[in-house]
């Protein structure tokens, strides 16, 4: 059973309070009798749910892109800073997780969903999801570095990263695309050939690629073809 504003959120009706002012206008019925009380119970496997007389299709799992801000924690709670999930609190979706982790200072895509199986197998390591990253770096990229970066370097784990690519996207900036998911992974490995990363931000995983139309802070649904993209990984 679910509240009846939390089932329309999840069917991307509106925010929380767009939701409650569609519910007062009696816009919404529930098997057939209009309900206007938002904490109503729903059966979210049973109930014929219409909002201004379409019936709705439920749907269990929701799936948002976040383009993360610097400065809150990729997590669900945190007693010293702000949380990707609170991002999304307005919304109604504060109970979304976010599928791995951006340090605090590292901008970019956060998948943010309840779908803990796609969440899993993203993360799987045996998966070797690609993860692209912009770096503006602290001074520009030798060559030797590029090739090192490229083949793999030791970053202090038991083995040497695996192999990645790198483009060049200015004197000091460039796209890293990894296939792991290692703490502080992309700074390590700048690090390793002598040169540090000033600002980071993630702009791919997998097939999913962030709307560069998301300021920091903002986020989307995904399309349905970008949920498909992504169902790929669960086989
Ligand atoms: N690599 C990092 O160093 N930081 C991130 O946030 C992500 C990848």
């Amino acid at each position: 059973m679910l509240r009846l504003d939390k089932y329309l959120c999840g069917m991307n009706v509106g925010t929380r309070s767009q939701v409650k002012k569609e519910l007062k206008l009696g816009m919404v019925s529930v098997n057939g009798e209009t309900i206007t009380r938002p904490e109503y119970k729903v059966d979210e496997t049973t109930a014929q749910v219409a909002y201004k007389g379409k019936v709705l299709e439920y749907h269990k799992y929701v799936y948002y892109m976040l383009n993360k801000p610097a400065g809150v924690v990729s997590a669900t709670k945190d007693n010293l800073h702000g949380t990707v999930a609170e991002l999304l609190q307005s919304a109604g979706f504060g109970d979304l997780f976010p599928v791995g982790r951006l340090d605090k200072d590292t901008e970019g895509l956060l998948l943010m969903t309840n779908d803990g199986g796609l969440a899993h197998a993203l993360l799987s390591p045996g998966k070797h999801v690609e993860k692209r990253y912009e770096a503006e770096l602290e001074e520009g990229l030798s060559k030797e570095a590029l090739q090192k970066l490229e083949q793999g370097v030791e970053i202090g784990e038991k083995h040497p990263t695996r192999p990645a690519r790198v483009e060049l996207l200015g004197e000091k900036k460039i796209a890293l695309t990894i296939t792991e998911g290692k703490f502080h992974q992309v700074k390590r490995m700048l690090e390793a050939v002598g040169n540090r990363v000033v600002f980071l931000r993630r702009v791919a995983m997998g097939s999913l690629e962030l709307d560069e139309s998301l300021a920091p802070g903002e986020y989307r649904e995904l399309t349905k073809g970008e949920v498909e993209g992504l169902g790929g990984w669960l086989k």
